[in-house]
């Protein structure tokens, strides 16, 4: 059996592997999602379910994916089907690896074509298009970019010109490569994204008491109101099923774990590398970069504006209302007028231009290292071609976007079908391969020791966690989301659609496995 596959890319540098790590952890998750999530689960009450899903699963998550990943990279693999046949020898092993090709490409066309709304938004910026506007101007700037039916303010084209751009630099990045690439990419990209969060955050917390409207009453809420909000435990929500739900999915979401991403730049390990601490650092630099900055950000500034009853409704308008209007409202009100607007927003929007693209590259690379190891093609020929997927059926996102034609992919490849992977990919790592392997394999060439009590806790807490989490899920909130129980009718047809052309992405990936097993059995080579 060969052991040593034929040599592949590998890092840099480790600075640079940990900033593309963090690159492809910390993203529009963290500074939208994440505050969202949390002001919608009452704050507080959300953070406790958070931490500890956190440490049960998030981290224990971040160690087997780095370990999955580098072990399958020592043999050539760079995607999870061959990942998971390296570690488990059955048949079945790598087409469960399916999940770790089709999560990231569904993730990837739709987080393109919102990282594209952060392009325009910067852009809009620059040239002071939302100085100025009120709530229902803002509303209507962005009711117009999603609408293409609606062209009030933007023109037709105007969309589809973003979300192009926006797919060519992610798909030029790529097919440079990991070093010249990626790694370049995250060297540039980390420093500037903290810089102008840490600027921000400065800013917002600095805002002053604030008279604001509540329920009629005139009453003082300032930026400070909002960390209390956020950082105030309630201990009775641990009760709360609703919490934990959205707990967990948002670490699952803002790690990039249950992806096989994590995998995929970990494939590109050697033996010599630390996985311990590098995976850790990763970790503690995506919660940095999410309860300190995210939290920061966006909940103190509009809860100074609009109290946390304000800012409470606004989350619920979604993820996208809180950063693509109220953000914007908030710094049309700094004082400093114009200029400061004009600076605060292209700041705020170009943080999550960065914060996007160095995950959406990571999302390319488990099926661009997939076609690449299989099937022999250049990484540039496979860029190009997987692009071109990309932005053509991104432009259905651009149509049915108004029709929830993105929830359902958000739903089932962004969120449900991250604790499916997870679950897989512990068994097979953990139990499949075995404990002590896998906490050796996780050892190897690590700088520092990870304390035994993780083991029991990789081995025990996190399946059975995940377990539960997904069965709780199911009942839950996937079968009401399968039958559609809150979807207007005339919905329906659309949001079909948009499960049937993910359903063919999986089912087309599945062809390709099969495809390209048989192409190595022809080829006479060993799958190690
Ligand atoms: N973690 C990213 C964020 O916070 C989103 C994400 C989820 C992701 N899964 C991923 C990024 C896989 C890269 C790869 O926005
Ligand atoms: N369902 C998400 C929410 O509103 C929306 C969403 C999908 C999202 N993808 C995202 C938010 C990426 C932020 C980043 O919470």
């Amino acid at each position: 059996m060969s052991d040593s596959a034929p040599a592949r890319e590998a890092w840099g540098s480790r600075i640079g592997l940990i900033l593309a790590m963090a690159g492809n952890a910390v993203g529009l998750g963290n500074f939208l999602r994440f505050p969202r999530q949390a002001v919608e689960n009452g704050g507080g009450t959300f953070m406790i379910p958070y931490f500890i899903a956190f440490l049960l699963v998030g981290i224990p998550l971040m160690w087997i994916e780095w370990g999955v990943g580098r072990h399958g990279g020592l043999r050539g693999h760079g995607s999870m089907p061959g990942m998971l046949e390296s570690l488990w020898k059955h048949p079945v092993a790598k087409y469960l690896g399916v999940l770790g090709l089709f999560m990231p490409v569904v993730v990837l066309i739709y987080y393109c074509y919102i990282e594209s709304w952060t392009l325009a938004w910067t852009w809009a910026s620059m040239r002071g298009a939302t100085q100025g506007l009120d709530q229902q101007g803002m509303q209507a700037f962005f009711k117009s970019y999603v609408d293409l039916d609606n062209g009030t303010v933007h023109g037709f084209w105007t969309p589809f010109a973003f979300f192009f751009i926006t797919i060519a630099v992610n798909f030029y990045v790529v097919s440079k490569g990991i070093t010249a690439g990626i790694e370049r990419l995250a060297k540039i990209g980390m420093p500037i994204l903290f810089v102008f969060a840490a600027i921000l955050v400065v800013r917002v917390l600095t805002l002053g008491t604030h008279e604001v409207m509540i329920d009629g009453v005139l009453t003082q809420s300032s930026p400070l109101d909002g960390l209390n909000f956020m950082f105030t435990p309630d201990w009775q929500a641990l009760a709360n099923p609703k919490v934990w739900l959205a707990a967990t999915g948002q670490i699952f979401f803002t790690l990039s774990v249950g992806m096989g991403s994590l995998q995929a730049y970990a494939s590109y390990l050697t033996k010599k590398d630390d996985l311990a601490l590098s995976g850790i650092a990763t970790a503690a630099t995506n919660e940095a970069a999410e309860v300190v900055l995210g939290g920061s950000l966006a909940i103190p500034a509009i809860v100074a504006f609009f109290g946390v009853a304000g800012a409470t409704a606004i989350a619920k308008g979604g993820s996208f209302d809180l950063g693509f209007i109220a953000m914007p409202l908030v710094f049309n009100q700094l004082p400093g007028g114009a200029t400061m607007a004009t600076i605060a927003c292209m700041m705020w929007f170009g943080l999550l231009f960065v914060a996007g693209i160095t995950s959406s590259v990571a999302m390319a690379t488990p099926a661009l290292s997939f076609v690449e190891e299989n099937f022999g093609w250049t990484r540039k020929k496979t860029a190009t071609f997987l692009g071109g997927i990309a932005l053509l059926i991104g432009i259905l996102h651009l149509v049915y976007y108004t029709q929830g034609f993105l929830d359902e992919w958000d739903y089932w490849a962004g969120t449900f079908g991250l604790v499916i992977l997870a679950l897989v990919e512990t068994v097979v790592f953990v139990w499949i391969f075995g404990p002590d392997n896998m906490w050796r394999e996780i050892h190897e060439g690590a700088t520092i020791r990870i304390p035994r009590f993780f083991k029991f806790i990789m081995t025990f807490v996190t399946p059975v966690f995940l377990l539960v989490m997904m069965i709780w899920w199911t009942i839950q909130e996937a079968v009401p989301t399968l039958l559609m129980e809150n979807i207007p009718e005339a919905d329906h047809t659309i949001r079909w659609v948009s499960r049937g052309i993910m359903l063919a992405i999986l089912v087309f990936q599945i062809f390709l496995i099969k495809a390209a097993w048989r192409r190595r059995a022809l080829d006479g080579k060993e799958v190690a």
